[in-house]
């Protein structure tokens, strides 16, 4: 027999062609059930291009007994044979196989994956193989389709990509709680007089970390492309086992120059919403499916943010409120405190019904580029508050003005040799700029109705947790 390229079961069961029935194809992918009689066999098998399983139907007779006994769950297989309209329900083609091909059998008492209805917390434990499921899969394809929206909104809007590095010397957010890179000795670093690790006899010549953002080199190339993003890797050390924390998690960083705050947040809303509106509309299939498993009120809930407009207030405005919402907070609220996530979700999910925008938070929890107020307390800053998931996105304008930033980082003690060349942007052709970071887990959180930020993304890393 010939041999046929394979075609993906998703351009077989979309195909809607009916010149594609009574015509033979080959299929390739993982057998999710076999089931039937002594006369025939029908395979549900899937292979990852749409949630769907297409339906192979075998008569018995005509393929030997062991060929059949090695499809089984798990198993890879090839099966050639013809499309025909499927009289069953549920399918609207099947695949009459005439031939079946083992790829990598599954042995049967050992394979994992025997039965549905797995835990979402076994299925962390065996990373490898969740991609098999039908949760993984449309996560995983949903995750997919976000990005490559992102990457068509900022190249329909003007923006240019820029790949920010990952190894950095610099701490964007002043946060501390970075990785460090190194190819010292850890047993036996070299030592300085005073007896503190000699970074310079280091790869770099100087302390290196993971970055926790690339805001700042996107700064740098804002202040000559105009509108640019990054879109990569970012990390951080801090010890927070919560369902929204990853220590790795990929942010998505766009940087305008001549954006006010305003336009910050009037691109952050539009962005969100096309992002969501892009899922709604290219990812029918798999948000069906963790719609009706999941989380009931999914697709209502991204349709209600595609139609809402975000409610804009100022964090002073959103303490208010916070207090005398007669709420028992766990952490408590007062002017001058971060909000958490309980606080955040409060005016987002029982006091707007709708997503918020903070802006103008106290500049003691801001990081020191942030843009001064006037008040000499508050500083430009906007987070965007989601239901479910509190804090989506963080941002702000950024101060533009040189004395008052020097000031700032001289407020702080960072030293001034770590970040003379982001200084140095002010002194030259400084400009009135603005950016923001969404966090993509927490944007796939969203999209997928998901509740633990673990099963957004292939192989979490948490703390105590990097096996896979
Ligand atoms: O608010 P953050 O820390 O802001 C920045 O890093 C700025 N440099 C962004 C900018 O203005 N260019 O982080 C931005 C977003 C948060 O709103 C959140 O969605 C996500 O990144 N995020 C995390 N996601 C998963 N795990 C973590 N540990 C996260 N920390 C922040
Ligand atoms: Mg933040």
């Amino acid at each position: 027999m010939e041999t046929l390229k394979r075609t993906r079961i998703a351009d077989l069961l979309k195909s809607g062609n009916t010149e594609w029935i009574g015509k033979e194809f080959c299929v390739k992918g993982w057998v999710r059930t076999k089931r039937g009689n002594k006369n025939v066999a029908f395979i549900a098998l899937n292979d990852g291009s749409i949630i769907h399983n297409i339906q192979i139907v075998a008569e018995v007779q005509q393929f030997e007994e062991e060929l059949l006994r090695l499809v089984t769950t798990g198993s890879c297989i090839s099966i050639t044979g013809v499309l025909v309209e499927s009289p069953g329900q549920g399918q609207p083609v099947e695949l009459q196989a005439k031939r079946i091909e083992i790829l990598g059998p599954a042995d049967a008492e050992t394979y994992p994956l025997q039965k549905k209805g797995h835990s979402l917390e076994f299925l962390r434990e065996i990373a490898h193989l969740r991609p098999r499921t039908n949760t993984f899969g449309a996560v995983l394809r949903i995750r997919h389709a976000m990005a490559f929206a992102i990457h068509k909104y900022f190249n329909d809007n003007g923006f240019y990509y820029i790949h920010s590095p990952i190894i950095t010397g610099s701490d964007a957010e002043g946060a501390g709680a970075m990785f460090r890179v190194t190819t010292l000795d850890a047993k036996n670093p070299p030592l300085t007089e005073e007896g503190k690790i000699d970074y310079s006899q280091d790869f770099f010549g100087k302390e290196t970390n993971l970055t926790v953002s690339g805001q700042l080199e996107a700064e740098l190339a804002a202040l000559a492309l105009a509108q640019v993003y990054t879109f990569g890797p970012t990390f951080r050390a801090e010890n927070s086992n919560t369902p929204r924390h990853l220590a790795e998690f990929w942010m998505i960083e766009p940087e305008m120059a001549f954006f006010d705050i305003i336009d910050d947040m009037d691109l952050a809303e539009d962005f969100l919403k096309s992002l969501i509106r892009y899922a709604l509309e290219n990812c029918a299939d798999d948000l069906d499916f963790l719609n009706k498993m999941y989380d009931n009120e999914l697709i209502e809930r991204l349709k209600t943010i595609v139609d809402s407009t975000f409610v804009r207030l100022t964090y002073t405005e959103a303490v208010k409120i916070l207090e005398s919402s007669g709420q028992d907070f766990e952490f408590p609220v007062g002017w001058g405190t971060d909000l958490q996530s309980e606080h955040e979700r409060y005016l987002v999910e029982k006091y707007f019904t709708k997503p918020v925008i903070l802006t103008d938070y106290p500049k003691e929890i801001k990081a020191f580029y942030m843009k001064q107020n006037d008040d000499g307390k508050t500083v430009r800053a906007m987070d965007v508050l989601f239901p479910r998931i509190g804090e989506i996105i963080g941002g702000s304008q950024r101060e533009e003005n040189y004395e008052k930033l020097l000031n700032r980082i001289h407020e702080l003690d960072i030293p001034e040799k770590d970040v003379w060349w982001y200084l140095e942007t002010r002194k030259f052709g400084s400009a009135v700029h603005s950016g923001f970071g969404l966090g993509f887990e927490r944007l796939i959180l969203f999209v997928t109705g998901m509740s633990n930020i673990r099963d957004v993304i292939p192989f979490p890393r948490t703390p105590q947790n990097a096996e896979f």
